[in-house]
C-alpha cells in the first residue's frame, strides 16, 4: 500500500455533510440568518469544507489570526501563513450574535455553508498588511482587497452544505481526497505540486520537467479563482494547458487539476499557503522558482524561497527551488545562472507585458519563449476579451 504523506497538522479536514444530514441542515439553515459571502470568501469556504485548508475547521479566530499575523503559525504552533477569515462592516457585525449559527449565502441565493459564530473582533489590517504582504501601500492588489473588507472578523467552524460550481472547469476538479485516491491508483509516492496563474511557458515547462526527473508524477494545479484583471483569464489559460500537456508531457507523469481558489499576491507567504494546500492535496514536494506569486516589485526575486525553507522541515515537504529560467541561444537550451555561462543578450527574455501585447496583436512569443500551440490559444482567447 502506498502511504501517502499527512495532510497538514495530522488530519485532512472534512467539514462537508452529505445525504440526509445535509438535507436537514440545509432546511434548517433556511431559518438562519444570512451572512453575504462574495466569491473570495466562497473559494476558502470550499477549500476549507473539503480540507485544501486543514487543518482549519473554519475562519480563523483571534488568537490565530494575530499568531499568523505576527507569527507566521497558528495558536497550537502550526505553520500557517496567511489569514484566511470572514469579515464584516462593523454595522453588520452588530446582526450576529456569539453562540448563534448563520447561514452563508451566495449573491446567487446558494446556501453555501452554516458557520457558529465562536467570535467577533476587530481586524489590525495595517498590521496584517504590513506582514503578511510586506506592505501597507493599497496600490498593492491584495492589500487593496484587504483594505476593501469590512473591518471586523467573524470567527468560527463551518459546515459546507453546498460546494460552488466549477462551471467548464469540472472535469479537472478535485477535492484533497480524491487526488490522495489518484496518486495512491496510479502508484505515485512522491508528486511534485505547481501553482500557477499564468499559461504555461517554456520556462514552466523546464521546471516543472526538471522536477519530474525527480518524482514519480507532477500535479498541474493552476488557480482559477478571483486573480487581477491584467492576468490571462483561466478559461483560456485552462485550454493553453491541455494543449500543452497533449504535445509535450507523457501522459502517465502529469495530472491537471484545478485549484479553486483566489489569489492574493502575497508573495513569500503565499508560496507557504501554496505549499500547504498542494500537501493537504497529497503533493510531498513544491516548487517555488522566481518571484512565486509575486506583484510588481514588491519582493525580491526569491525572498519566497528563503522565507519557505525556514519551514521545509516542519512542513514535511521537500520545497524545489528553480532560479530564474531562460533560453539561451548559445546553449540552445534551457537554462539558469547555475548552468549558463553566457552573456544575457543570448538570453530569450520578454516581459509580461510585452508577451501580451504580442498575443493580442495575433503575434506568437519566439518558440524559445512559449510553445506554438499555446502562443496560438493564448492568441485566440486575448481577441476574445
Ligand atoms: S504565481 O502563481 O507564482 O504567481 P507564475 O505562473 O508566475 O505564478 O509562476 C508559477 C511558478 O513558476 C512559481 O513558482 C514561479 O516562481 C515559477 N516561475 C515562473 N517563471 C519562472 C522563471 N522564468 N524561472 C523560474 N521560475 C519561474
Amino acid at each position: 500500500m502506498t502511504q501517502l504523506i499527512e495532510a497538514h497538522g495530522g488530519e485532512l479536514v472534512n467539514r462537508e455533510l452529505q445525504g440526509a444530514e445535509r438535507e436537514q441542515a440545509l432546511k434548517e439553515a433556511e431559518d438562519l440568518k444570512v451572512l453575504e459571502v462574495n466569491n473570495w470568501e466562497i473559494s476558502d469556504i470550499e477549500l476549507i469544507g473539503i480540507g485544501g485548508f486543514s487543518p482549519l475547521k473554519g475562519f480563523m479566530g483571534q488568537k490565530d489570526y494575530e499568531s499568523v499575523v505576527q507569527n507566521t503559525r497558528l495558536a497550537d504552533g502550526t505553520v500557517w501563513s496567511v489569514p484566511i477569515t470572514l469579515s464584516v462592516t462593523k454595522d453588520e457585525s452588530d446582526l450576529y450574535n456569539v453562540g448563534e449559527k448563520i447561514a452563508l449565502k451566495g449573491a446567487d441565493g446558494v446556501i453555501y455553508a452554516t458557520l457558529t459564530v465562536e467570535e467577533k473582533y476587530e481586524a489590525t489590517k495595517q498590521e496584517e498588511a504590513q506582514n503578511v504582504y510586506g506592505t501597507t501601500e493599497s496600490e498593492h492588489p491584495g492589500v487593496k482587497k484587504l483594505y476593501e473588507r469590512g473591518d471586523i472578523y467573524i470567527g468560527g467552524p463551518i459546515t459546507l452544505l453546498n460546494r460552488p460550481g466549477h462551471g467548464e472547469f469540472e472535469d479537472f476538479y478535485m477535492d484533497p481526497s480524491e487526488t490522495r485516491q489518484m496518486f495512491k491508483d496510479l502508484g505515485w509516492k512522491t508528486i511534485v505540486g505547481f501553482q500557477t496563474r499564468n499559461p504555461v511557458h517554456r520556462a514552466h515547462e523546464h521546471i516543472q520537467k526538471t522536477a519530474l526527473e525527480a518524482v514519480d508524477g507532477l500535479l498541474l494545479n493552476p488557480l482559477v479563482g478571483e486573480t487581477k484583471s491584467d492576468d490571462i483569464p483561466a478559461d483560456v489559460r485552462m485550454e493553453s494547458y491541455q494543449v500543452i500537456l497533449k504535445n509535450y508531457y507523457v501522459e502517465d507523469r502529469v495530472r491537471l487539476v484545478i485549484y479553486p481558489a483566489a489569489m492574493r499576491y502575497a508573495g513569500p507567504k503565499e508560496a507557504i499557503l501554496h505549499a500547504i494546500v498542494r500537501k493537504n492535496y497529497g503533493c510531498t514536494h513544491f516548487i517555488v522558482g522566481r518571484d512565486h506569486a509575486g506583484v510588481g516589485d514588491y519582493y525580491g526575486t526569491y525572498d519566497a524561497q528563503k522565507l519557505i525553507e525556514q519551514y521545509e522541515q516542519e512542513l514535511g515537504m521537500t520545497i524545489f527551488k528553480f532560479e530564474h529560467a531562460f533560453y539561451c541561444t548559445v546553449c540552445e537550451n534551457m537554462a539558469s545562472a547555475k548552468t549558463c555561462p553566457h552573456d544575457k543578450e543570448n538570453h530569450v527574455h520578454l516581459s509580461g507585458t510585452k508577451v501580451r501585447e504580442m498575443l493580442r496583436n495575433g503575434e506568437r512569443p519566439p518558440k524559445e519563449f512559449s510553445r506554438p500551440e499555446v502562443a496560438d490559444v493564448l492568441i485566440k482567447g486575448m481577441q476574445q476579451v
